[in-house]
């Protein structure tokens, strides 16, 4: 049956670690788990390994991609040189979910990784599963999110499977991805100054612990506006993550007046005929009558909503809800991160309450 030939496809697509490490040595693309979402991995080095993630992807070649390193000792061959705050955040974060913009060494990788930039964004994640492969591969490993471009990033082995089965040559499962959002990009200054080009795992709170100054770049505020300033990162300008319903995020500081519009705003696309989708917290799901109803938890806790959140959004997609109301966290901590993809998500549409 249909079911069963599915099924084996799975299982022969799930791959042990050793033979993983071989396939990626041999030019091939396997998918990993990391700390913060499951990654697709080639290569760096090799550009038709690279080439042959953005066809798996379908994703834009002038977007560029994070390399995994396992060890310090790799950086020198990748970068010109590592900054004095460079080291201190790798010191306090590493491995982590940090990705540091670094000047490029070159030819230390394929053109396709770097977009043609004279940087390169490099990372240690902190899985051990993710830090082993890369042993066993013997190479920095360029991986992007294991998703099909513009599906919300994978948290589950399976979620890579439903995205590329049959576009890749495994994935290895490891369960579920601990943060839920991606690694923070940012890019350091000698003098301690550091600019966040994504927001992500490691929020700014603890950045600022150790950077002098802590800024955003200027591009995350205004993305999606025509008028915004060439982002310094470039996956920025895409509307990544977008559910196939149309979504809003209603803001404001009154939580009942959030609640009340969230209502109002369902029961008017019910009526329109929609098939509706709330996302939510535990405190306020309760309120809402929709179709699904996804709570990303307490609202108190952002780091459980980041790892509840691509999960909810896949499933808005799965039960074909054409209308989603999403309620907008507080920006602390992670919850920034979360935001942020939740904006995107609904490609900047806000309703304000106050
Ligand atoms: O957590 C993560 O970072 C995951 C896991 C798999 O490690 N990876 C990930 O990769 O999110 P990807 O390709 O989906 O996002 C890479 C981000 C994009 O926003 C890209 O524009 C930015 O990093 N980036 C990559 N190279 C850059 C560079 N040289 N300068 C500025 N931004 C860069
Ligand atoms: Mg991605």
């Amino acid at each position: 049956s249909r079911l069963t030939q599915s099924l084996e496809k799975a299982a022969v697509l799930r791959v042990k670690l050793e033979e993983a490490g071989q396939t990626l040595a041999h030019g091939g693309i396997v998918a990993f788990p990391t700390e913060t979402v499951y990654g697709l991995g080639a290569d760096a080095r090799n550009t038709q390994a690279v080439e042959n993630v953005f066809a798996a992807k379908g994703r834009p070649s002038d977007n560029p991609l994070i390399v995994h390193i396992s060890d310090r000792s790799q950086l020198e061959a990748l970068v010109t040189g590592v900054n004095e705050t460079e080291r201190a955040l790798m010191d306090a974060f590493w491995p982590g979910p940090l990705t540091l913009v670094l000047p490029v060494k070159e030819g230390a990788v394929s053109p396709r990784v770097t977009a043609g930039l004279d940087t390169v964004a490099v990372r240690m994640p902190d899985h051990p599963v993710a830090l082993a492969l890369i042993s066993a591969a013997g190479c920095p490993l360029a991986a992007p999110s294991a998703n099909r471009s513009g599906r919300p990033s994978p948290t589950l082995a399976e979620h890579v499977l439903v995205d590329l089965a049959g576009r890749i040559d495994g994935v290895v499962d490891g369960g579920p991805a601990g943060v839920g959002v991606e690694s923070t990009v940012v890019q350091a200054g000698p003098d301690g100054a550091v600019t966040v080009l994504r927001p992500g795992g490691v929020t700014e709170e603890q950045l600022a612990a150790v950077a002098a100054s802590v800024q955003r770049d200027p591009a995350l505020a205004q993305a999606g506006s025509l008028e915004s300033p060439a982002p310094r990162s470039p996956g920025m300008k895409y509307t990544h993550y977008a559910p196939k319903g149309a979504m809003c995020v209603v803001q404001g500081r009154d939580a009942d007046a959030v609640a009340s519009r969230m209502a109002a705003e369902l029961e008017a696309a019910a009526r329109r005929g929609e098939v509706t989708g709330v996302l939510s917290y535990d405190e306020h799901i309760g309120r809402f009558r929709a179709g699904v109803a996804v709570s990303l938890g307490s609202a108190a806790a952002p780091e459980e909503a980041a790892r509840r959140l691509y999960a909810g959004l896949r499933r808005f997609d799965d039960e074909g809800v054409t209308f989603i109301v999403a309620e907008a966290c507080p920006e602390q901590g992670l919850g920034a991160a979360v935001m942020n993809r939740l904006l995107k998500a609904a490609g900047h549409h806000v309703i304000h309450t106050d």
